[in-house]
């Protein structure tokens, strides 16, 4: 049987030149590098210049990615990006990569579900080319977390950092087969009475003001393993594949320990997995799309490979995807 398949063409990232070692904070805060790596395996992470803006980084990465698809910004015919940290309330940072592009056609939108944000942009964005209503998308992930981190709180502004990742998406034929390259299966989930564990506490309809991100990190942690390890399994269970199937893990990267956990659930070694989080930092829904580009750009896929993604943030929301190189 022949089906459409929406398969990943091309990759990109981008980071902001200034790169901010752990040592710096502990000027300033009662921490150190020894508490940011072993607790969470971060030793440094990029913050956007003040004149930087997230559709600037977002852009960025979209250039790369269709560089590295061998297709040009014309041929694209939606852009989502996934993003808390948009440059304005409205409108959507999409759109204005949309015009950074010289893209005059098809549409543009983002999705906010913080860092889960890339999951559900790619499920949608996927959604959209089975629906037959785009055939190429730039899928997005792009955040300056860094404006909305309180400079005096050390259990959260040690943790994040700013980047982009972008993929190109395309329709391509298919068997119906699990053998099949391109996107298997998604697993979303939400639940909103969990909100009072990651937040913002501002925002336009409320304050007027953008807000500090808050987070209860050990809740957040304990929901972390055991709801990222449930959503892999259920995605590659939709997908007929089993754990034993991954070629990869491209996971959310917020701490090298609940990478550590969410594999060891999955019976997956560490060499089956992508990690970036020592470099960049949780980019929030950057996160996934970077380590993906910076893993495809060190050429560690071969066509055929397996990967799952998967991701958990404020919401809370989480969900993994199941796709062929
Ligand atoms: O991407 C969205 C999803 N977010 C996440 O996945 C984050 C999930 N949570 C985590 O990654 C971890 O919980 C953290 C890295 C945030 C914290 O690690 P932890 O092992 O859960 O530490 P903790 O929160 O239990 O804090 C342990 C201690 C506390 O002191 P007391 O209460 O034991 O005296 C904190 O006050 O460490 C203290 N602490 C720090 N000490 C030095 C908190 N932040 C710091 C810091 N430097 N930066």
């Amino acid at each position: 049987m022949s089906l459409i398949r929406p398969v990943i063409r091309g990759t990109g990232h981008y980071l902001p030149e200034r790169v901010v070692e752990n040592a710096e904070f502990a000027k300033t805060l009662d921490t150190s590098d020894d508490w940011i790596v072993s607790r969470s395996g971060i030793k440094r992470r990029h913050f956007a210049a003040e004149d930087e803006y997230t559709s600037d980084l977002a852009t960025y990465a979209a250039r790369a990615a269709l560089e590295n698809a061998g297709v040009t910004a014309d041929t694209i015919d939606a852009v989502i990006v996934a993003t808390s940290t948009p440059d304005y309330t409205f409108p959507a940072v999409a759109t204005q990569v949309q015009a950074n592009l010289g893209i005059i056609s098809g549409f543009a939108f983002d999705i906010q579900a913080v860092c889960a944000g890339f999951v559900f942009a790619l499920a949608n964005a996927s959604g959209l080319i089975l629906a037959g209503q785009a055939k190429r998308v730039l899928v997005i992930g792009a955040e300056t977390f860094s404006r909305i981190m309180d400079p005096t709180d050390r259990s959260t502004v040690v943790l994040f950092g700013d980047g982009a990742g972008a993929l190109v998406l395309e329709a391509q034929e298919g068997t119906g087969a699990s053998t099949d390259r391109g996107v298997l299966a998604c697993d979303l989930n939400s639940d909103g009475r969990y909100r009072d564990l990651l937040y913002v506490d501002g925002g336009v309809s409320r304050t007027g003001q953008a807000g500090y991100l808050r987070m209860q990190g050990r809740e957040v942690f304990r929901h972390a393993v055991e709801k990222l390890a449930a959503t892999a399994m259920t995605a590659l269970d939709k997908a007929g594949l089993t754990a034993a199937d991954v070629d990869w893990i491209v996971p959310h990267q917020a701490n090298l320990r609940i990478i550590k956990g969410t594999a060891q659930k999955l019976g997956l070694p560490m060499e089956r997995v992508v990690v970036t989080v020592q470099d960049h930092g949780n980019t929030s829904a950057a996160s996934i799309p970077l380590a993906l580009s910076v893993a495809n750009a060190e050429g560690r896929f071969k066509p055929g490979d397996l990967i799952l993604t998967e991701a958990i943030g404020g919401g809370l929301s989480w969900g993994a995807v199941a796709l062929r190189w």
